[in-house]
């Protein structure tokens, strides 16, 4: 047992000084104001410390194969990074290969996924339409702890879906209670501003954002939302980065829909200048999708989070180090599109929320926790501190500061595009499932002790715009 002692327990409501008493089978037995400490109870003294829910990171990409090789951080470094950062689950993608069935892919990631250390669940993506796909996506639901599915508006070619495909998706998951999310680039333009930029010469690095403009995602965001509002069911966009598409975002839930936006923290602190540079590796390094973007959409961004018309935060975190990011040397369409970043979400959304005003530490819990347990209904078993829930927890340190580096950063890949920043506000201790595994820099993080998040359905009524 751990006796939570002298904190302030912060939820997405309120906040109040309160003990937390986790039991034995991990999960939170009482919260309350100076509470006994059983006998035997371990002792956590958190006075000056918030208690919030650990961080639900809801968009990873652990050991994902992905453009001719595979993200380096694996589900047990890639959750123990998370848990150095105060993140105590993620929710990552099964990507069938082609040819795969869903559910021998969702077997397939189960399996990847058994060294994890901290909870995990799954969206599985949609690449194709068939219908086995239909009776899949049916047993996924019904069996299987899947309440999302992915669609890639992007990546033609490769994960790229059709409007066909996504409607029929969007349909066939309304019907059981589960979420559609979607990657909104338009995968045409992409491809077809790709090889002009090519055929012009432009081979670097600098060419990604020009051939991924803020309107090719705007596009693809608002088709998205209009093909879910013809169907009269919700859509959750994932790593929204312009302005074009917040303000889509803001417009449909104005006519009634419900739609959901996702933030990471890279995009609402760099912008494209993060190409400007001769250093073909330092390019390549913020080479991911959408790409960094002219500076003002980042007030967009902000303003989403702060009036509530962008509701999570997630990382998209999809490591590859030098060797791998070279595969574009000659070509900036090779080079594998990913950023890492699960260990830093917190921190940053912490200093450049919380610490500059933008948000208050209620917010925070809502965007790095609650949110997304509600979302992707693990609410309150996640997400929360009250009896009965998980005793995912973090002891958040306000004032301390940290300044990030890939030489003491405990994800597997070589550099971290925070790399320098010295931010405010830390994770000093982490709780997963009721046990300490990181604590004042040590941590202890236990290979397989992560448990499937199996998510169940969630039946929405149908609304079509107004
Ligand atoms: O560049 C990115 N984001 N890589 C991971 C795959 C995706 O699009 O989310
Ligand atoms: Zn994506
Ligand atoms: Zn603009
Ligand atoms: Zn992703």
């Amino acid at each position: 047992m751990l006796h939570i002692r002298g904190g302030d327990v912060v939820t997405a409501e309120r906040t109040m000084r309160a003990d937390v008493l986790c039991g034995d089978d991990g999960r939170i037995l009482q919260v309350g104001p100076d509470l006994e400490t059983p006998a035997g109870c371990e002792v956590v003294e958190a006075g000056g410390l918030l208690v919030m829910p650990g961080g639900i990171d809801p968009h990873t990409h652990m050991e994902m194969p992905f453009m001719g090789t595979i993200a380096t951080d694996d589900f047990f470094t890639g959750t123990a990074a998370g848990l150095a950062g105060g993140t105590t689950s993620i929710i990552d993608f099964v990507i069938p290969g082609s040819g795969r069935g869903l559910l021998d892919s969702w077997k397939e990631w189960r399996e990847k996924a058994t060294k994890a250390a901290s909870d995990y669940g799954f969206h599985v993506a949609i690449t194709e339409w068939n219908d086995q796909v239909h009776r899949d996506m049916g047993t996924l639901v019904e069996e299987c702890g899947v309440n999302s599915f992915k669609h890639f508006m992007a990546y033609k070619n490769a994960l790229m879906v059709e409007d066909d495909t996504l409607l029929r998706s969007m349909k066939r998951a309304s019907e059981l209670g589960a979420i559609c999310t979607v990657h909104a680039e338009n995968g045409d333009a992409v491809a077809y501003l790709q090889q002009d930029l090519l055929a012009q010469g432009r081979t670097g690095p600098e060419a990604h954002p020009v051939s991924r403009p803020p309107e090719v995602e705007g596009e693809a965001a608002q088709r998205a939302i209009t093909l879910a509002g013809l169907l009269g069911v919700p859509v959750y966009i994932v790593h929204v980065s312009t302005e074009q598409a917040a303000k889509a975002i803001a417009d449909a839930r104005m006519r009634g829909q419900e739609v959901y936006g996702e933030v990471l923290p890279q995009h609402l602190v760099f912008d494209e200048s993060v190409y400007e540079t001769s250093d073909w590796l330092k390019a390549a390094r913020y080479v991911m999708s959408p790409p960094f973007r002219p500076r003002h959409h980042q007030s967009s961004l902000w303003g989403g989070l702060m009036s509530g018309q962008l509701h999570t935060t997630a990382t998209d975190h999809c490591c590859f180090c030098a060797n791998q990011k070279e595969a574009g040397l000659k070509d900036f369409t090779r080079i594998p599109n990913g950023t890492p970043g699960i260990e830093d979400r917190m921190s940053v959304l912490w200093h450049y929320g919380v610490k500059k005003g933008r948000l208050s530490p209620e917010n925070f819990v809502a965007l790095t926790s609650t949110n997304t347990a509600r979302i992707f209904n693990v609410y309150p078993r996640k997400g929360v501190i009250v009896p009965g829930a998980d005793a995912d927890i973090v002891l958040w340190d306000p004032d301390a500061e940290r300044t990030i580096s890939a030489a003491t950063h405990h994800q597997n890949v070589d550099y971290n595009i925070f790399e320098g920043m010295t931010l405010t506000g830390l994770a000093q201790t982490t709780i997963s499932n009721g046990k300490i595994v990181w604590q004042d820099g040590d941590l202890r993080a236990v290979k397989g002790a992560g448990r499937y998040l199996s998510r169940s359905a969630l039946k929405r009524a149908p609304r079509k715009p107004l």
